[in-house]
C-alpha cells in the first residue's frame, strides 16, 4: 500500500524541500517507487533540487484542468530510477484546491510506495491542498524558538484537519551553534516544545545543501546523507538509532 507524507513547517526555509529531496533518495536506494509532489505553487524549487528544470511542460494546474494527461505532469528524476516529480504550478494564481489536489494524489498514489509532498510555508490554503492527501506528517523544524513556534502551529492545524499521524524532524542541527544560541537545554526540549515525536535530526551540512541546490541529489551523497536514510528506514518500521557521530552528539 502507498504512503502520502506531507513535509510541512510553519516557518519558511527550514529545510522541508531539502529534506523531501534527501528522504526521496534514500528510499528509491531502498527499492522504492516514489513520486514527489511539489504544492508551492509560485515558489517551486524541487525541479531545480532533482535537475528536470528544463523538462518541464506541464505542471499540476494543467493536470486538473485537463490541459494533459495526468502522466504528462509526471516527470522521471534524471540519475535516479524509480524517482518522479509532479511540478507546481508556476504561479501562485494556479494554486489547486484541497479537494481537487486529494482526488489528483488518490488517483495516482498506486502507482508508487511513497508519495511525498512538499509544502509551502505556514497555514494557509498551500498547506491545506499539500495535506488533503496525506495520512501522515513530517515537520520539519530548526532547533530554534520561532522555528519551533512554527512547528506548534501546523500541529494545531493538522489536528484540525483530524491529521495526527504527526513526526518530527529537527533541521540543520550544529551542536556548537544549539549551545552558543543557549535556548534548550537539549534536543529533549525542542522536542518536549513541538509537542511531536521525534523521527529524525538531520545536521547543518553545506554538503547537504549544496547537492540539492546543485539538481545532484540523486548523484552525490555526502556522508551526512545517512541521517536520510535512518529516517527512511524509520519510516519501513525499522528501529534505528539516532547517528550522534555525525551530529557531534556523545
Ligand atoms: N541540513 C541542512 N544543512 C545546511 N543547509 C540546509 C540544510 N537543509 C536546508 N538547508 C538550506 O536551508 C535553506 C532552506 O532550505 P529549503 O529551501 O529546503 O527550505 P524550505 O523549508 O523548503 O523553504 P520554503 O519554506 O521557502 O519552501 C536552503 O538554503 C538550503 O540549502
Ligand atoms: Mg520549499
Amino acid at each position: 500500500m502507498s504512503r502520502v507524507i506531507v513535509l510541512a513547517s510553519g516557518k519558511g526555509g527550514t529545510g522541508k524541500s531539502t529534506v523531501t529531496v534527501g528522504l526521496a533518495v534514500q528510499l528509491v536506494k531502498l527499492n522504492k517507487r516514489v513520486l514527489l509532489v511539489d504544492c508551492d505553487s509560485g515558489m517551486r524549487g524541487l525541479d531545480l533540487m532533482l535537475g528536470v528544470e528544463n523538462e518541464l511542460v506541464y505542471d499540476v494546474s494543467d493536470a486538473v484542468e485537463g490541459g494533459c494527461d495526468t502522466e504528462a505532469a509526471i516527470y522521471s528524476a534524471q540519475n535516479m530510477y524509480g524517482l518522479y516529480l509532479m511540478p507546481a504550478p508556476l504561479s501562485a494564481e494556479d494554486e489547486v484546491s484541497p479537494s481537487v489536489m486529494k482526488e489528483l494524489i488518490d488517483s495516482v498514489k498506486s502507482n508508487y510506495d511513497y508519495v511525498l509532498i512538499d509544502s509551502p510555508a505556514g497555514t494557509g490554503s498551500g498547506f491545506d491542498a499539500a495535506a488533503a492527501a496525506a495520512d501522515m506528517a513530517l515537520i520539519v523544524v530548526n532547533p530554534e524558538p520561532t522555528s519551533v513556534r512554527g512547528a506548534v502551529n501546523i500541529r494545531m492545524k493538522l489536528s484540525k484537519l483530524k491529521k495526527d499521524d504527526a513526526r518530527l524532524v529537527i533541521n540543520r542541527f550544529s551542536l556548537k551553534r544549539f549551545r552558543s544560541l543557549g535556548v534548550y537545554k537539549d534536543l529533549d526540549h525542542v522536542i518536549d516544545a513541538c509537542q511531536t515525536q521525534l523521527i529524525a535530526v538531520v545536521p547543518e551540512d553545506m554538503q547537504i545543501a549544496s547537492v540539492a541546490q546543485r539538481g545532484e541529489a540523486g548523484k552525490a551523497q555526502p556522508k551526512s546523507a545517512v541521517t536520510f536514510k535512518n529516517l527512511a528506514l524509520r519510516l519501513e518500521g525499522e528501529n534505528v538509532p539516532v547517528a550522534k557521530k555525525i551530529l557531534g552528539i556523545k
